[in-house]
């Protein structure tokens, strides 16, 4: 049977070239696509057709570009090497799109998760000329059945003045129920609570609600999520989700949170995916998930039985695992809620229900910032995407990261961070392959001698506390900093290509 069944939206197919045409010079698109999962697949290309032969031409042509999240090469990627995309919010991590934006040809808006569809609705991204959703299927009703992601495709459906789909018979029919769309006023005054007390709550409708009138065009397609595979578990991840494992567990020993903990939640990366590895050597039960993305690690926690419900906005799979998603989605729709990321991602939900956030990081310092998305210093990662949200309202905020980078030409662990994502005010306890610094309880002088002792690599240590002693001695204020020499680490790097003295 069809995917498209309604016949109003039958009589709307159309090849994607022929749907790009309805994309102009100028426009401001948003699109579906979080985490490399649920993007349009074939409209990117043929819109970067269009772009390129307008370039061609001596034309000008540029849009601007807003999505949930991240997506991947046949989107960010031939989107930005046109050089026609002139902005970009929010998460992205595709190669090309990093270099676009360094090279300031596209200008990139690294907000909050929680806070861009809300944005979006407020006109603050600008009119939404067009909105590329992909979808699994059309109901009769003229329903849209969302595929491996939500996040602010709802928003982009409200928004948008004209409206084209991407039907993908790739994606699984079993989706079918998997989501939950809240629709409810969500702009202030009128902003309503939401009733959210468990992370499985269902609160709305299983798909997502379209003006038939706004839709100009449908797509059929048959392709993949891009499905990055994960590193596999070296002995340094493994060090690190043993720690964070035996935090938790002490938690639960000194009464602080439940024997099934609190709601988990794990960020994008390698890192905070080994770690959901780890969880699965414990004896834990009855685990419960209030999450952004569903990584591997969660779906081996639903099959163990440990993990017994994940509410998130998007899958972020590795291409083995989101086959054996496709194949058993009818199964795991039981355990998976997936919801608009202005949900996933509400901070009232998140320090309502108490969650334990964990996220990677790229450089924390001595007194507990956190740099999540610049290399030192300038260079765009991909963006802070939840870590934002999830931490700064998290009933414990963890960061996780091995000590080192770049074959240990890089202590991760520095005087100063390079940039500022999460202030000392935020964080509560990182984790590296070394130790746990718990800084709960500390003021910044025991803060910076305990993650340097837990978390700094050994190649690293003396050098830390040197810095540590001479800007105690230069400067007995507070925060004791030699600003001359903060940031001298990172100079010296990119001067040597390497941190060590
Ligand atoms: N300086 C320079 N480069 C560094 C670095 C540092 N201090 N720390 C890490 N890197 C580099 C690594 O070498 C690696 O480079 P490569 O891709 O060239 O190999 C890259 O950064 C990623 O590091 P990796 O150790 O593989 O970590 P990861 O896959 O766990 O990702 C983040 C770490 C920080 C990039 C990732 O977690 C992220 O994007 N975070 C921000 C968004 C977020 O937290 N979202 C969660 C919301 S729910």
């Amino acid at each position: 049977m069809s995917r498209i069944r309604s016949s109003q939206f039958q009589a709307k197919v159309m090849s994607a070239a022929d749907a790009a045409m309805f994309i102009h010079n100028g426009d401001n698109i948003g699109a579906s696509g979080f985490t490399g999962a649920g993007y349009p697949k074939v409209l990117p290309g043929a819109l970067a057709d269009r772009i390129n032969e307008a370039h061609a031409r001596g034309e000008e042509f540029s849009v601007g570009l807003l999505t949930g999240a991240s997506t991947a090469p046949e989107f960010d990627g031939v989107l930005a090497e046109t050089g026609g995309v002139s902005y970009r919010m929010p998460y992205q991590s595709d190669p090309s799109m990093r270099k676009a934006i360094d090279q300031g040809i596209t200008g990139y808006n690294d907000i909050h998760l929680s806070h861009s569809g809300p944005q979006v609705r407020q006109g603050f991204q600008g009119n939404l000329d067009v909105a590329l959703i992909e979808v699994t299927a059309i109901t009769e009703d003229g329903e849209l059945v969302p595929s491996s992601s939500v996040g602010n495709n709802n928003v982009f459906l409200e928004c948008a003045d004209r409206v084209i789909l991407e039907v993908n018979t790739w994606q699984s029919e079993d989706l079918e129920g998997m989501h939950d769309i809240f629709y409810a006023p969500m702009m202030p005054p009128n902003k309503v609570p939401i009733p959210i007390l468990h992370p499985g709550d269902r609160i709305g409708e299983p798909n997502l609600r379209v003006d038939p009138d706004k839709v100009v065009a449908v797509v059929e397609t048959h392709d993949p999520d891009r499905n990055t595979p994960f590193k596999p578990l070296d002995e340094d991840s493994k060090a690190i989700a043993g720690h964070f494992l035996d935090f938790l567990m002490n938690e639960v020993k000194q009464g602080r949170i439940p024997k099934n903990l609190l709601p988990l939640q794990s960020g994008v990366g390698n890192i905070a995916n080994a770690v959901l590895a780890g969880l699965l050597d414990s004896d834990l039960e009855d685990v419960v998930s209030l999450t952004e993305v569903i990584q591997d690690g969660m779906v081996d926690l639903i099959d163990s039985g440990k993990l017994s419900v994940v509410s998130g906005t998007a899958f972020s799979l590795s291409p083995e695992y989101a086959e054996k998603m496709n194949d058993n989605a009818g199964f795991y729709r039981k355990y998976i809620v997936l919801r608009p990321q202005e949900i996933s991602n509400n901070p009232e939900v998140i320090r309502r229900l108490g969650a334990i956030s964990c996220n990677g990081l790229i450089e924390a310092d001595i007194y507990g910032n956190v740099n999540s998305t610049h290399i030192m210093g300038s260079k765009m990662q991909n963006g802070i995407g939840g870590s934002g949200d999830f931490t700064r309202n998290a009933f414990i905020s963890s960061f996780v990261t091995p000590s080192v980078a770049k074959g240990g030409d890089i202590s991760c662990i520095v005087p100063m961070v390079s940039h500022h994502d999460h202030t000392e005010h935020d964080v509560m306890v990182v984790i590296t392959e070394q130790g746990v610094a718990d800084l709960r309880h500390l003021p910044p002088r025991k803060r910076s001698r305990l993650i340097i002792e837990k978390c700094a690599h050994p190649d690293y240590r003396d050098q830390l506390l040197d810095y540590v002693e001479r800007a105690e001695k230069t400067s007995s204020l507070h925060t004791p900093h030699d600003l001359r020499e903060a940031l001298s680490w990172h100079v010296r790097f990119l001067e040597t290509g390497t941190m060590k003295a």
